[in-house]
């Protein structure tokens, strides 16, 4: 592990496209916005399929540039990846024979690491590179490697790239980590579900998107279990088969647009929306005074309390599932600065993940920054139109929410980072009644 360098130092990322969204905010949103597929489950079974010859297919699977990236990476190992339908995708991987997955992959999006457990797994070997990501802060891999270390692997790392190999097959053991990873849990139990003998997995992550992958893997003959809310076990089988799922419903674009109805002081109703997945959230907007009743796959949001008194402030934390989601952090934060009084937020699981909020302070927003983890903010504020820039791609999303809560028009730097992960976000917000256009940087807009 000698070399702190995420990336070779000749790497020059590809070029991007950049677009702006302009949002003319103070239009009370209504109607009904469905939602689509997790991107942070539909990555992991994209991987999963890699576990078999045989073809696989999946569905909902939300047309997002995180999964191009990852269909991308894929058919470059020579998997063949299919996209016959919109949000459909089959996947066959019989002979991968480059196991190699390059930094252009990896520094485009950092769940091209979940390649590693099933590569390795499935075929004895993988060459890949130290990943990338979002902007909120370091996010090694550690407990991955650690992870398949503990299931028999040997793993060097060299110039940028993990070098894996299992001769023969991995090992069942024990994996055993100092703290809950989403992405670490996932990469443990798809290398164990092909590995010889037995594995268990402690404390594994609860997140909902890991129960969905649980029950693609069975459904291609895995035997995986989760035994107790934190420890998940794998009986390791010589081969798995080709599955048909439907991936899970994302909770965290659910609950962006669920605070799109409260800022805006509008009523929305979501449809294929996740209530029991959001427990924790749907509690702490509750408590703030948004009005939200669940039906068996739709969420009513009321947002009138926005006029009618206003909402109360509150303080929140993040954590692991089923705590409140640091994904979620972002939109509850824009939330705060229209409730009454002093909310502290308090980041738990990144450490620069409060950054973004100084771009809502210059829209109008009370807010401070004690540290890098906490944010104190007072409220209600009146946000006005301004020219931000986005850093990762929900804080993007926020953004946008802060936008659709003020007056006047606000132009948001960096939309392309919102394009990895929610499926035509604007089109989803135009039809709630919203004015907002994307546009590329340096293109005249003439929406209207
Ligand atoms: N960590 C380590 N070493 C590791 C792995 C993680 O120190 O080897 C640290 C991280 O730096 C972080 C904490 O452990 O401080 C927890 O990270 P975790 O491993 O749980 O995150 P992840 O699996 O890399 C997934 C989601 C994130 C989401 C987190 C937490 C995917 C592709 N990403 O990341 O989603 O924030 O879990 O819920 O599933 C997003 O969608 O925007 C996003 C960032």
């Amino acid at each position: 592990m000698a070399d702190a360098r995420p990336f070779h130092w000749e790497f020059r990322p590809e070029p991007v496209t950049r677009e702006l969204f302009r949002v003319k905010g103070g239009t009370v949103l209504s109607g009904t916005v469905a939602i689509s597929g997790a991107k942070n489950a539909a990555l992991k079974l994209l991987a999963a399929s890699t576990l078999t010859g045989e073809r696989c297919r999946l569905t909902n699977v939300p047309e997002i540039e995180d999964v191009r990236v990852m269909a991308e990476t894929l058919r470059d190992l020579g998997v063949v990846v299919d996209h016959p339908a919109p949000n459909v995708y089959e996947i066959a991987s019989g002979d991968v024979e480059w196991l190699f997955v390059p930094l252009e992959a990896a520094a485009k999006m950092r769940a091209s690491f979940i390649l590693l457990g099933p590569l390795l797994a499935r075929f004895g070997r993988v060459i890949i590179s130290n990943p990338g990501g979002d902007r909120i802060g370091r996010r090694p891999v550690d407990l991955h490697v650690d992870a398949m270390r503990a299931l028999g692997a040997s793993i060097e790392y060299r110039n940028g790239y993990y070098f894996a190999t299992a001769p023969g097959r991995l090992r069942g053991g024990e994996v055993t980590f100092p703290f809950v990873s989403v992405m670490g849990t996932e990469n443990a139990m798809l290398a164990a579900t092909l590995a010889e003998g037995k594995t268990v997995i402690r404390p594994a992550a609860q997140e909902p998107e890991v129960d969905d992958l649980i029950d693609f893997l069975q459904q291609m003959g895995a035997a995986v279990l989760r035994t107790a809310p934190d420890v998940i076990e794998v009986e390791g089988r010589k081969r798995l088969r080709g599955a048909q799922h439907a991936v899970v419903p994302d909770r965290i674009e659910a609950g962006t647009f669920i605070v799109a109805a409260a800022v805006t002081g509008g009523r929305i109703t979501l449809q294929g929306a996740p209530c029991d997945h959001l427990g924790t959230y749907l509690e702490t907007l509750g408590r703030i005074g948004v009005g939200i009743s669940c039906g068996t796959d739709t969420i009513e949001v009321d947002g009138t309390a926005l006029h009618a008194g206003g909402y109360r402030a509150c303080d929140v934390a993040t954590a692991p599932y089923p705590g409140l989601a640091t994904d979620l952090q972002p939109p509850t934060a824009v939330l705060l600065t229209q409730a009454t009084g002093v909310s502290r937020v308090n980041e738990t699981i990144y450490e620069d993940r409060l950054e973004w909020l100084a771009e809502v302070r210059r829209m109008g927003a009370r807010v401070d920054l004690p540290d890098p983890r906490n944010a104190v903010i007072t409220g209600p504020s009146a946000l006005h139109g301004m020219e931000v820039e986005i850093g990762d791609l929900r804080a993007g999303a926020s953004l946008i929410l802060a936008a659709l809560a003020a007056e006047g028009t606000t132009v948001i730097h960096g939309a392309h980072h919102v394009r990895r992960g929610y499926e035509n976000i604007e089109g989803k917000f135009r039809d709630l009644g919203a004015s907002i256009a994307r546009i590329a940087e340096g293109e005249t807009d003439t929406s209207s």
